[in-house]
């Protein structure tokens, strides 16, 4: 695409509202993703993500705030940015008792193509997500990598500059969601850009240029995975496992920056983390297992270790 053709910027959210029977669900949320950019949306169970998204696509209408989608003000000209816009749904929507052929080819009507044009793309659409032997399989036959592939294939047809995808990875074998992946990588090669939600650290910190953590519709950080993680945690943690956590906390504490105990297990954060270990040597039964220090570490900080609900 001509840089010239290219919007300023893709989504735009400023002090976006949005509640449920009374209770905020977004509650003044801003940010921006740029053209190109992969941007995730991370946070718990009822952070409010797919609430975004659906904001982000007009199908829910926010009660403040103002939100620009290539260029386009949502939800007022949400049907033109639509256009434009590839989404996967957090959960499937494809016609069960329909092949996926036919699948495609409803979509594909849906944005006003022809049969003929439809046809045309089916090829490729159907490599890209690995279902060529499956053109004439119902959905109700594929497994549930195949349903998300065929999901991730449908949101293509229309070639579009945006895709909004809510936990395409979610409930997938390994090797389907390095598939995705691997789809991912070459959409974002085209130039996509793409909103992202997703529970998995590792998959948000290889793939968005930058993203935002919610908690109750508000953003609590906003950055690069790698800066977060510089500012939140430091480089390395060393899992501790085999003794009493409590009584260890207090032997390494000294030589930590923080430490956690989550179940059995000490978490210590330390710049020196060779120092950390020699005050351990004289222990015995003792696990020690040194990482570098990933978004997950970033997230459970920021969130909290223990559960909601
Ligand atoms: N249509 C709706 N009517 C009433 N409440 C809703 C509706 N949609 C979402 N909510 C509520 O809004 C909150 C945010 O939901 P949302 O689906 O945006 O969370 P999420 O971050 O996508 O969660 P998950 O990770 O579980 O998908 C939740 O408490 C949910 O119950
Ligand atoms: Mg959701």
């Amino acid at each position: 695409m001509l840089l010239s053709s290219m919007p300023t910027t893709a989504i735009k959210f400023t002090g976006v509202r949005k509640s449920y029977g009374g209770r905020s669900v977004v509650d003044g949320l801003s940010f921006s993703v740029e053209p190109g950019e992969c941007f995730g949306l991370l946070g718990r169970n009822g952070a409010g993500k797919s609430t975004t998204v659906r904001m982000v696509l007009g199908m829910a209408l926010p009660e403040a705030g103002k939100i620009t989608v290539l260029e386009e003000p949502v939800p007022a000209r949400a049907r033109s940015a639509r256009a434009r816009i590839g989404v996967v749904p957090q959960f499937d929507n494809l016609e069960p008792g329909f092949t996926v052929r036919e699948n495609l080819l409803v979509f594909g009507r849906y944005f006003g193509m022809s049969t003929r044009e439809i046809e045309a793309v089916m090829p490729s659409l159907l490599e890209f997500a690995h279902l060529e032997g499956q053109a004439y399989s119902r959905v109700t036959d594929l497994s549930g990598g195949m349903k998300r592939r065929l999901t991730l294939a449908r949101a293509l047809i229309n070639d579009p500059q945006l895709l909004v995808m809510d936990e395409p990875t979610t409930g997938l074998d390994p090797h389907a969601r390095h598939l995705i992946w691997e789809r991912l990588r070459s959409l974002l090669a085209r130039g996509k850009t793409i909103l992202l939600t997703t529970h998995l650290m590792e998959e948000a910190e290889r793939f968005c240029d930058r993203l935002c953590i919610l908690e109750d519709g508000r953003s609590i950080a906003e950055g690069r995975p790698h800066a977060l993680i510089q500012q939140w945690i430091g480089s390395d943690v060393i899992e501790i496992y085999g003794g009493d956590p409590h009584e260890l906390r207090s032997l390494v504490g000294p030589y930590a920056q923080r430490v956690e105990v989550s179940g059995e297990t000490l978490f210590c954060y330390a710049a020196d983390p060779a120092l950390l270990r020699v005050q351990l040597r004289a222990r015995t039964g003792l696990r020690l297992l040194q990482r570098p220090a990933n978004l997950e570490d970033v997230f459970l900080r920021i969130t909290g270790r223990e559960m909601k609900d």
